[in-house]
């Protein structure tokens, strides 16, 4: 559905986190709704974890008819709603709440999709057939997983510092794809085609500990964390001399623009959000 331009009141939108305040979305939604000329506001909410269902559930009988959810809150959300995508049911992780007039609460999870729309349209990187590594086993890395594999990547890596983490993730998987989980000591060569950093490592200063030979000349890094300098993770990649390195900005962009589509039936150009955020990474 296609909503055209409104008049008057304009439609409400948020992000619920904990914390929220550093949120770029405020930034990104503004600048979709002006651009395909949407009358919404897209505000923050900052709730705690254990008020996320009781003020959540407020927010939508007060007229607000979307979410984002950011950390801590993606897993509860998918508990809150009495609809899953497919590709949020395997994620077992909502990012994205519609609330319809028929009282449908619809979550979604648009994480991993945005990340590879980042990969295939900004960076132009073709994934069929490629050999790739996912760093963490967490929320993050379990939006990817589904859309990576949809792409028939060759083989797709999860290595994990808690080793039964990726393992079940892999058996989770399974069905649709290569698909393997280990720790980061068990990695083994030739170098990757890609390489993810879903590892929340990044918003520590930290660097998961992978062996360097996972890196050749040919090999992309990409740290789903952003932020204005480099990350430990695309430092390391950039001593290895990687082929090409990229924070998350991309993946941040395109999965706001996935929301906007399921909420407004429209997906904005993201190309002058991109540009406009450059000026920060
Ligand atoms: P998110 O939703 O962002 O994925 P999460 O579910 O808490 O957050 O998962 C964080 C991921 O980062 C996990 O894979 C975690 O590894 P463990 O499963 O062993 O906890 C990983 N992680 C966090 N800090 C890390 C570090 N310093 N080095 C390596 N991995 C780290």
């Amino acid at each position: 559905m296609n909503l055209p331009p409104t008049a008057g009141t304009p439609d409400q939108y948020g992000v619920a986190g904990h914390p929220v305040a550093h949120s770029w979305s405020p930034f990104i939604h503004g600048m979709f709704a002006q651009s395909t000329a949407q009358n919404l506001v897209y505000r923050l909410f900052d709730i705690a974890p254990e008020d996320f269902r009781r003020e959540a559930l407020r927010l939508f009988t007060s007229g607000v008819r979307g979410l984002n959810v950011t950390l801590p809150h993606k897993q509860a959300a998918a508990e809150l709603v009495n609809e899953l995508t497919p590709r949020a049911a395997r994620a077992q992780a909502v990012n994205t709440i519609a609330f319809f007039e028929d009282t449908t609460l619809l979550g979604d999870n648009t994480d991993g999709i945005g990340l590879i729309y980042d990969l295939e349209h900004n960076m132009q990187l073709e994934l069929a057939d490629k050999r790739v590594l996912i760093l963490g086993a967490g929320g993050a890395a379990r939006g990817a997983i589904g859309p990576l594999l949809e792409r028939e990547v060759r083989l797709l890596t999860v290595a994990n510092r808690t080793p039964f983490k990726a393992r079940k993730i892999a058996t989770e998987f399974a069905d649709m794809g290569l698909i393997t989980g280990c720790t980061f000591a068990e990695l083994e060569g030739p170098a990757y085609d890609l390489i993810i950093n879903a590892t929340s490592a990044s918003l520590q200063g930290e660097m998961p500990d992978i062996p360097t030979g996972m890196v050749g000349d040919e090999t992309v890094c990409y740290d789903m964390a952003y932020g204005r300098s480099d990350t430990p993770f695309t430092l390391w990649a950039r001593s290895l001399h990687a082929r090409a390195t990229a924070k998350g900005w991309g993946m941040l962009v395109e999965q706001a623009a996935e929301s906007f589509l399921l909420w407004r039936g429209i997906r904005p150009n993201t190309a002058p959000v991109l540009a406009a955020l450059a000026q920060h990474s």
